[in-house]
């Protein structure tokens, strides 16, 4: 099986030190794949991902329990623009698409 990039490892997110909104929570992704992560309105998604990308903590959130691997290093603990630098960013949802272009072509014009 291809090598796994993105290892989140049973991570729990509080936001504002009280608000428990993800525990036990653990996805893989390996090398040329592509996931998919599914759930109601509320369900945690963008918590997910932005305790991926580092931009909890805008949001006064924090990963304070479990880890978050890239490649091997933990990127839990690291500042949002690091992590960008390694290669993972975060589309943001809503309106901030080119109604005339391709979703490729959207994705590639994202800053
Ligand atoms: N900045 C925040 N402060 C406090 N609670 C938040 C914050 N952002 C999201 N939440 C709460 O976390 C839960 C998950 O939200 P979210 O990750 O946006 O879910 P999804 O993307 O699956 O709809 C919701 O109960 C939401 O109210
Ligand atoms: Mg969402």
């Amino acid at each position: 099986m291809s090598q796994v990039m993105l290892n989140v490892n049973n991570i729990e997110v509080i936001y504002d030190d009280v608000i428990l909104v993800l525990k036990g929570l653990s996805l893989q992704v390996r090398e040329g794949q592509v996931v998919a992560l599914l759930g109601a309105n509320g369900a945690g998604k963008t918590t997910t991902l932005k305790a991926i990308s580092g931009l909890l903590k805008v949001e006064d959130g924090e990963v304070t329990g479990g880890a978050i691997e890239f490649m091997g290093d933990r990127i839990d603990k690291k500042e949002a623009e690091e992590i960008v630098r390694l290669g993972i960013f975060q589309v943001m949802e809503g309106r901030c698409v080119f109604e005339n272009l391709t979703a490729y072509e959207n994705l590639m014009r994202q800053p």
